[in-house]
């Protein structure tokens, strides 16, 4: 890649504005701050007892935060208000249910795999105060991805719904001894299991499971660009730095009310969806459903949102919107807004300048990291299309491949030093595949090429390998190629990200048919409909082509590389590898 600043910056920095943030002097505390110093916070600095979920409901319920609100709830059909003590008793009781109807112990995996509500969120602290390991699922999963995840971690158990419960093939799955399903009039017997009516008569006491800083709580499926979807395994100690950055990052002080808009199928709906405001005992929103402008605005409105932490793609659907929504409500609650997940366009900063006087700041961070590692802060000034600086307590650099540091404004691997607490512990199954993220056993590859300014400031340049970011959603191409090829008229598939101004990026696929079939509209639709079906929707190609055959290795690998240059229109680079 050419050393080019590919999101289009400007060199104008965006000075601090007013505000009385947590983190106030960074440099110094840059070289300051040790993590131990991060713990005095929790109950378990003292008590020695470890667990999450106790530090991020209990110990505010028994302190004056008790009846303080935790969780204002929101979707088409609910409206509802938790306090931490409200919240203390429904994950205790969420925790007799798990425990009491399945055979759940400590390190089991159970799934979440339901569209947001309490009851999910009930689910979640429920069961990790037993001390069993959550995996995520994102509600769009359908029967292909479901298995794959399920099957690898050999998942005991499964918190769902209805609706969703036929995209589980409970026969395919051995392991799966469990289904609690979180609806009306559940017909139950040995392996299914009224959530609902259970949680309504389960005792509100529960004794909490004390645990290592080594034990594990959240296992979250993420994509890389070959092989199936990897688990990325988190332990206790996370609580760390999801709480250290909750206050340096997000500023997040008690009387805040903070909306994270992220889905807890990823990683950034359960470290900030969940844990970070939980444990700095701040207030959180929920909000149900799906992207809608006027509801967004409407509940920034309705419950004086203060904190906002969204994507790029929802920024700039809400640009695309115009000012006629805008107008319509008094969005003056908010003093602080964060976005994760994609580069962010100094465009869209500029529309935050515009529509909220507030600057948007950039955060980076991945599923492997566990919490925020790369940020824009408060009392920093902004340079727009940088991603900021390393949160206090990391180590960040640009190495080249061999692990040595490059000097500023040379771009390579954006590393982490090992060691930071939120850091992955494992790949599920996979300890070759865990090593090989770690260049000499001392920096953690993140797979994104950036460079580093002489300030200090990092700029995101692109992924080294193949993933997608789609929407802010991490898709691999492998994973959709494999499913095409399930495909009967499909002989051969590369999948490529293509730049979009809206999404960062859409799914564009090239496909070589079988001899009998034709290329035409109705067969592209159908093979969208196919992927959508069977994997996700976000998953699913928006722009398919057909090609005679698809540029190879002699080894028979797709050379993703050259359908991206095709479609950009770039120069291919070397072609010696390729089959004749
Ligand atoms: O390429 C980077 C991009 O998202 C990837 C991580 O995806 P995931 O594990 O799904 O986690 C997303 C949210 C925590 C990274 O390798 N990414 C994340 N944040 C940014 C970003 N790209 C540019 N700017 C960011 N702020």
């Amino acid at each position: 890649m050419s050393f080019e600043r590919v999101i289009g910056m400007e060199s104008k920095t965006l000075p601090v504005m007013q505000g009385d943030y947590q983190l106030r002097d960074y440099e110094q505390t840059a070289k300051d701050f040790k993590w131990s110093e991060a713990e005095k916070e929790f109950s378990w600095h003292e008590t020695g007892l470890i667990n999450i979920a106790h530090e991020a409901v209990d110990r505010h319920a028994n302190s004056y935060r008790k009846n303080k609100v935790a969780l204002f709830y929101k979707d088409a059909n609910r409206k509802e208000t938790y306090t931490f003590h409200e919240m203390k008793r429904m994950s205790n009781k969420a925790a007799n249910v798990l425990r009491n109807h399945s055979s759940l112990d400590k390190g089991d995996r159970l799934f979440v795999f339901m569209p947001r509500s309490p009851e999910l969120y009930f689910a979640i602290l429920g069961a990790l105060k037993m001390g069993t390991i959550v995996g995520p699922l994102f509600e769009a999963f359908m029967e292909g991805a479901v298995f794959d995840r399920l099957s690898d971690s050999e998942a005991k158990a499964v918190v769902t719904t209805p609706e969703l419960v036929s995209r589980i093939p409970i026969d395919k799955l051995p392991h799966l001894k469990t289904i609690f399903l979180v609806g009306d009039n559940i017909e139950e017997d040995s392996k299914f299991i009224d959530f609902n009516k259970h949680l309504k008569e389960a005792s509100p006491y529960f004794q909490v499971e004390w645990l290592e800083r080594e034990s594990p709580t959240l296992l979250h499926y993420t994509s890389g660009s070959t092989g199936k979807p990897k688990g990325v395994l988190h332990v206790q100690e996370a609580m760390v730095q999801q709480l250290q950055t909750a206050k340096w990052v997000m500023d997040l002080k008690d009387e805040d009310v903070f909306w994270c808009t992220a889905d807890p199928g990823w990683v950034t709906g359960t470290a900030y969806g969940i844990f970070g405001p939980m444990l700095a005992g701040a207030t959180s929103l929920i909000l149900g459903g799906r992207f809608s402008t006027d509801s967004w605005y409407e509940s920034i409105q309705e419950y004086g949102v203060t904190v906002w932490y969204s994507a790029p793609t929802a920024f700039r659907m809400l640009m695309g919107a115009g000012a006629g929504p805008l107008e319509k409500y008094d969005l003056s609650s908010l003093r602080h807004i964060l976005s994760v997940g994609e580069p962010l366009n100094p465009e869209v900063i500029r529309w935050g300048m515009e529509v909220f006087n507030l600057r948007i700041h950039d955060t980076w961070w991945m599923t492997e990291t566990g919490a925020q590692t790369i940020c824009n802060f408060g009392s920093l000034p902004i340079k727009p299309g940088s991603m900021g600086k390393p949160v206090p307590g990391i180590e960040a650099a640009i190495v080249d491949d061999r692990g040595q540091i490059l000097r500023p404004n040379q771009m390579g691997n954006l590393a982490i030093k090992k060691g930071w607490p939120a850091m992955m512990r494992q790949i599920w199954n996979n300890p070759e595949k865990y090593d090989s993220y770690f260049l000499n056993n001392e920096w953690y590859v993140s797979g994104d090429s950036a460079y580093m300014d002489e300030d200090g400031y990092f700029f995101f340049q692109g992924r080294v390998d193949d993933v997608i970011m789609t929407s802010g959603e991490r898709v691999g191409p492998f994973e959709v190629e494999s499913k095409l090829l399930e495909h009967p008229a499909i002989v051969e598939a590369g999948v490529i990200g293509k730049p979009d101004p809206v999404r960062g990026e859409i799914i564009k696929a090239f496909i070589a048919l079988h001899e009998g079939y034709e290329p035409s509209e109705e067969l592209a639709d159908a093979i969208k409909q196919f992927v959508k079906k069977e994997l996700a929707a976000h998953a699913a190609p928006r722009e398919i082509e057909f090609k005679d055959k698809l540029p190879k290795t002699r080894s028979g690998k797709i050379m993703r590389r050259v359908l991206k240059a095709w479609e950009l229109n770039l120069p291919v680079g070397d072609l010696s590898t390729m089959e004749d």
